[in-house]
């Protein structure tokens, strides 16, 4: 979703702004802004479409300015123009702001502003945002304009970067343009990432969060402000994640932390350990590829110190939550949207086998406005890549509210939900940066499965059965290679597929999930339509649909659900459809269900996901390529979706 970056410091800022765009790139945007300040003057340029044609209408590339701030806008509010297009500046032109998330009560504020004589340019809500703080700093005590003074301070000696506090507290009474941002946003219904600049401020950037991630990234003289870590990694790992209701005062050698009541909040920086190589294509045509190929490694940085294979269980640290309150459980709730949901749908199976314990699994958007029932012997799992996905953070505060225990299942290290449920597992999949997430479910699905071994263990589960799963798990990264081997096959399966408008994805039981993630990952990828099904559901209308216009892609491999899933593929063959079949290896009778096969590795039954979706991903891969669609970032979608 839309992305902001902003730098000040000692370097030229252009670049770093530009790069740093390219770098959020991987969220989904649909135009792009760019402000520079330089010596008490705001320069703007702004583009529809791609990082480049912003770069085509800079006038100078060799802009001097040490401070800047940048937005890749994905439209909520106004259509795609340049008009509506990030940076929005106010009418004196000399205070410039960037906006995610979304203003609810615009409406209101912009009539107030209008009557006061503002003119607005764009159609979006965020534009009143820089009316709005340009009004409160007008009518504010002005300190003395300041000079450009970064040349004088490059160098400036500081104390160890590691603290995020430096310098004195000059912030609060004395900082105008912050007071003024402070007032506005108190005016403000909604969310908001938001940094505003002003030509008179030239030595700082404010920076305020509510609901929509900001991170600050130190260094030595300088900071980089980001709606995620990527635009910073290459610069710097220290980082400060921005929590909401918080205000920065960013300046070349201080961050200044406050509320919007200007209380001083102290907090210290985090390590990150993503490098920047993580976030390039490492030789694939797409990142996508690329994640899909880095399952195996990915899937054994999961695991790795967390089965006990003595006991035959799992070690979860973080949890926090007693073995005793484990026991005494009475329901799962998973919370999680798009692909993380149907990674949840694979840890009900797992929960309602292994575990015992009652599992439903919600959208996030829906399980907040259901009225769940949820209570102190409800443990809910919020599962979550980017752990930014603003359904699940409001599904998380909801689940709290009640009184239920809250783990997170997250990808993003000191992302909001990781921090809000302060407890819980990272999945460790790493920088994702395709917009269609691939090793992230792999590895939802494995912390998934750990949290149900071991809730197992302390129920059910004998030890030599937790030792065999176990056991099953480690095979799992080999299996994993034999599958991702067959690549070059799997190219020429999906060119047969490419020209088709429909397609089902079927799959019964532990298998039905991964049919909605393959349907999810052609879809969003291909544009192709596809739906995923139960595969006995289909008599029940959807077969109305089948024909020779409309193949299914059916999950075949050898479980207790085999026979009845062929029955399924049959009526299916009877209708004319041409059929794709995932089964086991050396599966004679699957084939005489299939037009095309693509053979997996077998293993235990509820590990199956973690083997059967692979295929799938590549499948979609290459038909989206063979369709030549954009496959990282695929029209309309948005890697982390920061709105309700
Ligand atoms: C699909 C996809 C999305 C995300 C969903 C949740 O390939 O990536 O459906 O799974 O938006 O995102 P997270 O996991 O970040 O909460």
């Amino acid at each position: 979703m839309c992305g902001i970056v902003g730098y000040i410091g000692n370097k030229q800022a252009l670049p770093i702004l530009v790069q740093g765009l390219r770098d959020l790139e991987y969220r989904g945007y649909d135009s792009a802004g760019i402000c520079l300040l330089h010596e008490n003057k705001i320069e703007r340029v702004r583009a529809v479409g791609k990082i480049d044609n912003l770069v085509g209408k800079l006038k100078d590339s060799n802009y001097p300015g040490t401070l800047g701030i940048a937005h890749t806008r994905w439209a909520t509010h106004g259509g795609v123009t340049e008009e509506n297009a990030h940076p929005h500046v106010a009418m004196d032109g000399k205070l410039a702001i960037v906006h995610n998330g979304i203003i609810e009560n615009y409406r209101e504020l912009k009539k107030k502003l209008v009557k006061k004589g503002y003119k607005f340019t764009s159609d979006t809500d965020s534009e009143v945002l820089a009316h709005l703080i340009a009004d409160y700093y007008s009518t504010l005590p002005q300190p003395l304009p300041s000079q450009p003074s970064h040349e004088a301070s490059a160098g400036t000696a500081r104390e160890g970067n590691s603290s995020p506090l430096r310098g004195e507290d000059k912030g609060g009474g004395e900082n105008t343009l912050a007071n003024a941002v402070r007032r506005a946003l108190s005016d403000v219904r909604g969310t908001y990432g938001l940094l505003a600049v002003h030509a008179d401020h030239p030595d700082q950037i404010i920076a305020a969060r509510l609901g929509s991630p900001l991170v600050v990234g130190v260094a030595e003289g300088e900071h980089y402000i980001a709606s995620d870590v990527t635009p910073m990694l290459a610069y710097t790992k220290q980082v400060t994640f921005l929590d909401d209701g918080e205000v920065a005062e960013i300046s070349r050698d201080n961050l200044r932390i406050s509320n919007l009541k200007d209380e001083l909040i102290t907090k210290g920086t985090m390590q990150i350990d993503w490098d920047q190589a993580k976030a390039q294509k490492g030789g694939y045509e797409h990142f996508m590829l690329k994640e899909i190929m880095e399952q195996p490694t990915v899937f054994e940085d999961a695991i790795r110190g967390r089965l006990d294979m003595e006991e035959g269980t799992a070690h979860l640290g973080g949890l926090n939550i007693s073995e005793d309150q484990l026991r005494d459980l009475k329901r799962i709730n998973i919370i999680s949207g798009g692909t993380a949901y149907y990674a949840g749908l694979v840890g009900k199976y797992a929960f309602e086998r292994l575990a015992q314990v009652p599992c439903e699994v919600d959208f996030s958007s829906e399980f907040r406005y259901r009225d769940p029932i949820v209570d102190k012997k409800t443990l809910v799992y919020a599962v979550s890549q980017s752990g930014e996905t603003a359904d699940t953070i409001m599904a998380v505060r909801e689940a709290k509210r009640k009184g239920a225990h809250v783990r997170g299942i997250i990808n993003v290290v000191g992302s909001t939900i990781a921090r809000e449920t302060k407890a819980g597992s990272y999945i460790h999949a790493g920088l994702e940066m395709a917009v269609a997430s691939t090793k992230a479910y792999t590895n939802m699905v494995a912390l998934l499965l750990l949290n149900a071994l071991q809730l197992g263990r302390l129920k059910h589960v004998n030890v030599a059965t937790g030792k065999r799963f176990l056991e099953s798990l480690l095979e799992i990264p080999g299996k994993m290679n034999e599958i991702l081997k067959q690549a070059e096959n799997i190219k020429k399966i999906a060119k047969k597929y490419a020209h088709y408008k429909n397609m089902f994805f079927l799959g019964r039981g532990v298998n039905y999930p991964v049919a909605l993630e393959g349907s999810l990952k052609l879809k969003e990828i291909s544009y192709i339509h596809s739906e995923g099904y139960a595969g006995g559901e289909m008599k029940h209308g959807p077969l109305a649909l089948v024909s020779e216009d409309f193949p299914v892609v059916a999950i075949l491999t050898r479980n207790q659900l085999f026979e009845k899933m062929k029955s399924n593929i049959m009526e299916a063959r009877a209708r004319g459809a041409r059929t794709l079949i995932i089964a086991s290896e050396d599966d004679e009778e699957a084939k005489e269900v299939a037009d095309d096969i693509i053979f997996v590795p077998k293993t235990m039954e509820l590990l199956e996901p973690l083997l059967n979706t692979i295929p799938l991903q590549l499948f979609a891969y290459y038909i989206a390529v063979n369709l030549g669609r954009d496959v990282d970032r695929p029209r309309n979608l948005a890697k982390s979706v920061t709105v309700e």
